[in-house]
C-alpha cells in the first residue's frame, strides 16, 4: 500500500489558513487532517463545524476529521453536514463505539476509530466490519509539536496483524518526522499525519523530503 500524507492543520498558522490549505494542496497530499478538540475531551480547543464549513469551498482536499470531543454522536451530524470526508472517533470518548461508527456512515461518508496510547487494540476486533482508517495516537491528544511514544511501534504492528484482510488504513498522529516516519511505516503505518513537520519552514520541501524517506 502507498504512503499517504495528512498536514495536520492544527499545525499550520492560524491566523492565515487559505494560503496554508493551498500550500499543501500543490504539493499533491491525499487529504487534510482536521482536528476538533472541545475543551473537555481534551485540554485544548480547536476548529468547529462551521469554520470547517467556511473552509470546504477553499479546497477539493479530502477532509480527514478528528473528533476530540465527548460524546461525539452529538457532534456527527454537524461535521457530516460540514464537508467531513471521514469522521473519526476516539474509542474513550464514546459509550457504544459500533452505534458511532453506524452513524458516521448513515450519512455516506467513511468512518474511523482512534486510539489514544494507553488503550489497547482488543477493542477494535469487533468493529473492523464498520471502520474505514484505524488512527493510532503516537502523543496523547490534544497538542502539536510532542514527542513521538517508542512503544507506539509495537501496537502498530499489532494493528497491521489484526487488520489483515480487512481494507482498512493505518494512520499514526503525533510527532511524525523524518526520524519517526520511515519506522511506522516499516510497523505497517500507510497514512501519516504531520503537523508541526510540514508547517515549520518551507512547506513544500518538508512534504516532499516526508516522502521520499518513506519510500
Ligand atoms: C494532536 C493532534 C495532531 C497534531 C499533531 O492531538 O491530533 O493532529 O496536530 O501535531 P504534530 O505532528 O506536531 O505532533
Ligand atoms: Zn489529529
Amino acid at each position: 500500500m502507498s504512503v499517504k500524507i495528512a498536514p495536520s492543520l492544527f499545525g499550520a498558522d492560524l491566523g492565515n489558513l487559505e494560503s496554508q490549505i493551498k500550500a499543501v494542496e500543490e504539493c499533491n497530499v491525499e487529504m487534510l487532517h482536521i482536528d476538533v478538540m472541545d475543551g473537555n475531551f481534551v485540554p485544548n480547543i480547536a476548529f468547529g463545524p462551521d469554520q470547517i464549513k467556511m473552509l470546504r469551498s477553499k479546497t477539493k482536499l479530502p477532509f480527514d476529521v478528528h473528533l476530540m470531543v465527548q460524546e461525539p454522536d452529538r457532534l456527527i451530524p454537524r461535521f457530516a453536514d460540514a464537508g467531513a470526508d471521514i469522521i473519526m472517533v476516539h474509542q474513550e470518548a464514546t459509550t457504544h463505539l459500533h452505534r458511532s461508527l453506524k452513524l458516521i456512515k448513515s450519512f455516506g461518508i467513511k468512518a474511523g476509530v482512534v486510539l489514544t496510547p494507553a488503550t489497547p487494540v482488543d477493542t477494535l476486533k469487533y468493529v473492523l466490519d464498520e471502520t474505514d482508517m484505524i488512527l493510532l495516537m503516537t502523543v496523547n491528544p490534544g497538542y502539536g509539536g510532542q514527542s513521538f511514544i517508542p512503544n507506539s511501534i509495537g501496537k502498530i504492528k499489532d494493528i497491521a496483524e489484526m487488520v489483515k484482510g480487512y481494507d482498512i488504513d493505518i494512520q499514526v498522529d503525533g510527532g511524525i518526522n523524518l526520524e519517526t516516519a520511515p519506522k511506522v511505516v516499516e510497523a505497517g503505518a500507510n497514512v501519516l499525519v504531520a503537523g508541526s513537520f510540514t508547517f515549520k519552514g518551507d512547506i513544500a520541501k518538508n512534504i516532499s523530503d516526508l516522502r521520499n524517506c518513506v519510500k
